[in-house]
């Protein structure tokens, strides 16, 4: 027998309706943003993420899954959304479109990291981004957007933690005093931070090794060295997610993973889905158009991992309806009858009326059984003194209440 590979899974019919429900709450929690979806390929090239999520990253140094195609080109498979977005944004000129654009994305993403619960190689998010605007009015919405999906699915108990990274200039200031106070603990450091310490000192305040975790518990804050400007949009962003009524707290550890973000970033985390707790996460990226190759355009947004949402759902007993099992089962309890079945099935489906026949001869007990195991919603048995009558009995599965129809009307692909 040949298994999935490690980190990942398939959605088998019995869940696949969860997916189904927590992307059509995506998708009309965008729509009533105002946000048009963008599809990006599943692979890109190598450049595109070097340059986009930064070449000192987890993802870039250990998970991604890169490889040379037959002409020789260096191929990545997509470790997250928004790099690949801001390629699509810079190579198709959407600045000179409508500003902001307003994009959202369904996809699958690929990293090569160690599976644990809510942590899979390959995943899927569903992510946002907002391209052209600075004022932290679109800060706010952003983080609204994603506070407002999660409540939308059915998630009540998260946390959202926010914080400012600052722009390119404050950033400078606070990686000087960041590199003084861990050159002092050097010696503690793992060996890939004292590798990043010069390349990028920020990436240590994200290190899950112990030694550097508690070595990170006394570095000098970032909200401390943030400029004039970073601080006023900081403080409008939380203005505005007062008066929007959204509860968050400022948490100057959330600087985020990857290397693109400036100014707001933002996480909800939940405490109900163990170590893997981070559901959402994002932030401002003011520097990625341009690191692409496009004009200085700001940019914002966030990914949520649908694995970890669907994970929080069940851990907290959210029921999620399903909505797919076939709405009319038809019963023939002969060849002749079966023929009429065939009709009846075709007709209601051609009226966008889900329908379902016996393919496997059964007996009407056993059809029954497979009714009650495919979960339909109501049974017609059709016999031959049914066929001669022109009435067919209906049993409505849930409370087994029973009414004739007219087999005439069924055949047009109307029930009643
Ligand atoms: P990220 O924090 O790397 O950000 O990922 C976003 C979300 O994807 C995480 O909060 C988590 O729910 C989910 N996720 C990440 N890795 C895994 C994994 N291995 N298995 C399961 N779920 C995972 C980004 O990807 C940014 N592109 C978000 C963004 C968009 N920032 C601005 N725009």
């Amino acid at each position: 027998m040949i298994n999935v590979p490690k980190g990942t899974k398939d959605v088998l019919p019995a869940d696949s309706y969860k997916w189904q429900y927590v992307e059509k709450k995506a998708r009309e929690t965008a729509k009533a943003f105002g946000v048009s979806e963008i599809r990006t390929p599943t692979f890109e090239h190598t450049e595109v993420f070097l340059r986009g999520v930064g070449e000192t990253t987890d993802i870039v140094n250990k998970e991604m899954y890169t490889f040379l195609d037959k002409g020789g080109r260096s191929i990545t498979l997509k470790p997250e959304g928004t790099a690949g977005v801001a390629r699509a944004f810079v190579e198709n000129g959407m600045s000179s479109q409508v500003l902001p654009a307003k994009l959202y994305y369904i996809t699958q993403c690929f990293r090569y990291e160690r599976p644990q619960a809510g942590r899979l190689r390959e995943f899927h998010q569903f992510g946002i981004e907002f391209l052209g605007a600075t004022d932290a009015n679109i800060d706010a919405e952003v983080i609204m957007l994603a506070n407002d999906f999660l409540q939308n699915v059915g998630i009540k108990n998260v946390t959202l933690y926010i914080n400012s990274i600052g722009c390119k200039e404050c950033r400078k200031k606070y990686e000087s005093a960041l590199k003084e106070y861990l050159n002092q603990n050097y010696d503690n450091l793992c060996a890939l931070c004292k590798d990043r310490l010069n390349k990028n000192p920020l990436r240590i305040l994200d290190c899950k090794n112990d030694e550097c975790k508690k070595i990170n518990q006394g570095a000098p804050q970032i909200l401390d060295y943030i400029c004039e400007d970073c601080k006023a949009h900081f403080e409008k962003v939380q203005k505005l997610l007062t008066i929007a009524g959204v509860p968050f707290k400022v948490n100057p550890n959330i600087v985020r993973g990857l290397d693109y973000y400036t100014r707001t970033v933002f996480e909800f985390v939940s405490e109900n889905i163990g170590a893997q707790g981070t559901v959402c996460g994002g932030g401002r990226y003011d520097g990625l158009i341009s690191q692409l190759g496009g004009n200085e355009t700001p940019g914002i947004g966030f990914a949520v991992g649908i694995e970890r949402i669907l994970m929080l759902l069940e851990n907290i007993g959210v029921q999620i309806p399903n909505d797919s099992n076939v709405e009319y089962y038809l019963a023939p309890m002969g060849e002749r009858e079966s023929e009429k079945a065939f009709e009846i099935v075709t007709a209601l489906r051609r009226k966008g009326i889900s329908a379902d026949f016996d393919h496997m001869g059964r007996g009407i007990k056993a059809q029954f059984k497979y009714a009650d195991k495919i979960k339909a919603q109501n049974v017609i048995v059709i016999g031959s003194n049914e066929l001669e009558q022109g009435v067919a009995k209906l049993k409505v599965m849930a409370d087994g209440s029973e009414r004739l129809v007219s087999i005439e009307l069924l055949a047009k692909g109307q029930v009643e």
